[in-house]
């Protein structure tokens, strides 16, 4: 028979006792409440500027929630590779939520997607304007390099640690970028209307989403000072998590709940954008989802329990809703 998400297998059975035995609700709601304190804490006061608009919309599309697993990721990459929770980890991992916010205001713009509900509120131009939100985006983009290279965090380092964040540096700047992100979310653009190959919407999809998944996990790893074996599980693991999390939301994108997900559905067949249900299929892209998961959790087998909430995220990936 063919598998469905429906039709347990051994591996899915292992996934729900490792349910039973690892609250992942909890890891992840402390992980997400230290980021969310984070966030808060780091925001500059900012009233008396003329520039403060900018400011306020920035804001707004930071702090209005999330799922923050961006973030949770870096602290878990790290966590499985025996680092702990500190003021370095959690300036990257809040620096990978302003680059994934900037990267959702401008997604929603008119010229892009042109959606009108975000994380459950307005969308950054519907209340700031476009101008405002298009500079919102630029503000937290650079802001997020000037916060993991502040001189606060760097003259603690050991030259060791400073080679390791300026590797780090570098990989999410490549993720974000033309190479990543930028690059994905370009081609998504270009394909909206067309007969697209399933090569090219793996492109898209690997490079929109899944970089910046990716460098999330692995930079956890390279701060932990993690050994090349690890690091490179990991980035593998985020990989595969990186395209499962895309084709969920694409699934979501059809068969979601947009009171749950604080987004619209309908979007991608709105504006005819190449995702799995339309070249795959919903069926099959189910079980793709279900194969990525399956891989992206065997690829941390050379972790003992530290990698448990990293199995946990990748159970959580292939059944959310939102
Ligand atoms: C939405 O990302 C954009 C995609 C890459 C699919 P998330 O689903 O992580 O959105 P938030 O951060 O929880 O709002
Ligand atoms: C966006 O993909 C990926 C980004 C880099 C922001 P989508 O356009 O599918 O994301 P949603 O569905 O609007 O959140
Ligand atoms: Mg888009
Ligand atoms: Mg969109
Ligand atoms: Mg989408």
């Amino acid at each position: 028979m063919k598998k469905t998400m429906d039709s347990r297998t051994f591996k899915d059975n292992v996934l729900m006792e490792l349910f039973l035995n690892f609250d992942f609700r909890a890891y992840r709601e402390t992980r997400r409440g230290l980021v969310e304190r984070h966030l808060a804490e780091m925001w500059l006061d900012s009233q008396r500027l003329p520039s403060s608009p900018v400011f306020c919309a920035m804001r707004h599309s930071l702090m209005a929630g999330g799922k923050r697993l961006r973030p949770i990721l870096v602290i878990a990459g790290a966590e499985a590779c025996g680092g702990n929770i500190n003021e370095l980890t959690l300036s990257f991992a809040c620096a990978i939520e302003m680059i994934h916010t900037y990267s959702l205001i401008h997604d929603d713009l008119p010229a892009m997607d042109n959606d009108d509900l975000r994380r459950g509120m307005p969308t950054c131009h519907k209340e700031f304007g476009e101008a405002m939100a298009i500079l919102a985006g630029d503000g937290l983009l650079t802001y997020a390099f000037e916060y993991v290279t502040s001189p606060a965090i760097l003259q603690e380092q050991s030259p060791s640690a400073l080679a390791n964040i300026l590797a780090a540096i570098c990989l999410l700047s490549n993720a974000a970028g033309v190479y990543g992100m930028v690059g994905g979310q370009a081609a998504d653009i270009l394909f909206e209307n067309k007969d697209t190959d399933k090569a090219t919407l793996d492109f898209i999809h690997l490079n929109k989403t899944t970089r910046l998944i990716s460098a999330s996990v692995e930079i956890g790893a390279m701060l932990a000072g993690a050994s090349e074996a690890k690091r490179i599980a990991l980035k593998n693991y985020g990989t595969a998590l990186g395209l499962a999390f895309q084709i969920k939301d694409d699934i979501l994108d059809e068969e979601g709940d947009p009171a749950v997900m604080g987004k619209p559905k309908g979007s991608d067949k709105r504006l005819e954008k190449t995702t799995y249900p339309k070249l795959y299929g919903m069926e099959a892209s189910k079980a793709r989802l279900n194969e990525l998961v399956e891989g992206a959790i065997s690829y941390l087998d050379i972790f003992d329990h530290t990698a448990e909430p990293l199995r946990a995220i990748a159970s959580y990936v292939m059944t959310r809703n939102k």
